[in-house]
C-alpha cells in the first residue's frame, strides 16, 4: 500500500498560520497605545516607505503591484508566516536588550498551546515510523543566581526530518514533536526526540514569490523551538540550532545567535546528545 504525502502548500501552511494567530490575537490583552505614540511609529515606518519610493524613483506599475502583493499575502493568510520571517526578529532584539540569563529568539508562527505535559526524562510524541536521527537534549533550568528550578516548563515544538509542523502540515499528526517537559526536583530534563530538517518557507505563495523575485532564499536552519517557563520567573522563548547545520548564516528569518548553537555528538550508538542549560531571570 502506498500512502500519499502531502506536502503543504503555503496557502495550507499559511492559512492555518492565520487561524492559529486569530485565536492567540483573541486572548491578548489590549494594546493601549498612546495615540502620538501610534502616530510616532507609523509616521516612522510611513517614511521609511516614501524614502525607499524616492530612493529608487519606483514606478506606477511597481506601486501596483506592490498594492496586489499585499492583498495577495492577505487572501492567503500569510501575513503570519511574512511577520514572523521578517520582522519578528527585530522586537526580539529589544525585548533581548532587557533580558538577563538565556538569550531569546522568534516565536515564529507554529507555538500551539497546551501540548502534552511529559516528566523530566521523556520521549516527545512521534510517529510509529517517525525518521530521522535520534536526539537526546539534556541539561538544567536554573534561575540567574544558580538555584535549581524543579517543576519548570520546557515547552518544545519542532520540524520533523522533512522540516514540517505538526498542526500546519496536514500530513504530520497533531501534536507530533510537541511536549511540555517538566523538570525533576533538580531543575533538570532529558529529551528524547529527532534531530530536525531546515525549514524552508513556504515559496508556492506570496511571500515565497517575493523571495524569489528578490533573489533571497527561503530557509531557516534546523531548529528546536523552545519555550522555558517557571513560577516567579519571567520565561524566556528561544531557539536551538545545530553547530555546521545549513543556513546557519544565513536565516532567512535572521534569528540565530551564536549561544543558542549546540553541537550534539553521536554517543556510539548513532543517538546524537547534547547538553543545554538554561537560565530564567525572577520575575519583576
Ligand atoms: C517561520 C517558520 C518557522 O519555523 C520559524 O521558526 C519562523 C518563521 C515562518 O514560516 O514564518
Ligand atoms: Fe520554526
Amino acid at each position: 500500500m502506498s500512502t500519499i504525502q502531502e506536502s503543504p502548500t503555503a496557502a495550507g501552511s499559511g492559512a492555518s498560520a492565520s487561524e492559529n494567530f486569530k485565536a492567540v490575537a483573541a486572548g491578548l490583552t489590549v494594546v493601549d497605545t498612546p495615540p502620538e505614540r501610534v502616530a510616532a511609529i507609523v509616521t516612522a515606518v510611513l517614511k521609511g516607505v516614501h524614502g525607499a519610493i524616492e530612493e529608487y524613483d519606483v514606478t506606477y506599475p511597481e506601486f501596483q503591484a506592490a498594492k496586489a502583493w499585499l492583498m495577495a499575502v492577505g487572501d492567503g493568510g500569510e501575513w503570519p508566516l511574512f511577520m514572523d520571517v521578517f520582522v519578528e526578529h527585530a522586537v526580539e532584539a529589544q525585548v533581548a536588550s532587557t533580558q538577563h540569563g538565556t538569550k531569546g529568539s522568534i516565536l515564529g508562527p507554529y507555538y500551539l498551546p497546551d501540548q502534552v505535559k511529559l516528566g523530566s526524562t521523556c520521549q516527545l510524541p512521534r510517529r510509529d515510523d517517525e525518521r530521522g536521527t535520534p536526539l537526546v537534549l539534556e541539561g538544567q533550568v536554573r534561575d540567574i543566581d544558580g538555584t535549581p528550578l524543579g517543576g519548570a516548563e520546557i515547552d518544545l515544538w519542532q520540524a520533523d526530518a522533512d522540516g514540517y509542523y505538526s498542526g500546519f502540515a496536514p500530513h504530520v499528526p497533531d501534536g507530533n514533536l510537541r511536549g511540555v517537559v517538566v523538570t525533576d526536583h533538580e531543575g533538570r530534563f532529558e529529551i528524547n526526540t529527532i534531530q530536525p530538517a531546515p525549514y524552508q518557507i513556504p515559496h508556492d505563495g506570496p511571500t515565497g514569490q517575493l523571495i524569489e523575485a528578490a533573489g533571497w532564499h527561503p530557509w531557516r536552519p534546523a531548529h528546536l523551538h523552545i519555550q522555558v517557563r517557571a513560577e516567579g520567573h519571567r520565561p524566556v522563548t528561544t531557539q536551538l540550532y545545530f553547530a555546521g547545520g545549513e543556513w546557519l548564516d544565513s536565516d532567512v528569518a535572521e534569528a540565530t545567535k551564536p549561544e543558542l548553537v549546540i553541537d550534539p555528538q553521536d554517543d556510539g550508538t548513532g543517538v546524537h546528545r547534547s547538553s543545554y542549560d538554561f537560565e530564567l531571570e525572577p520575575q519583576s
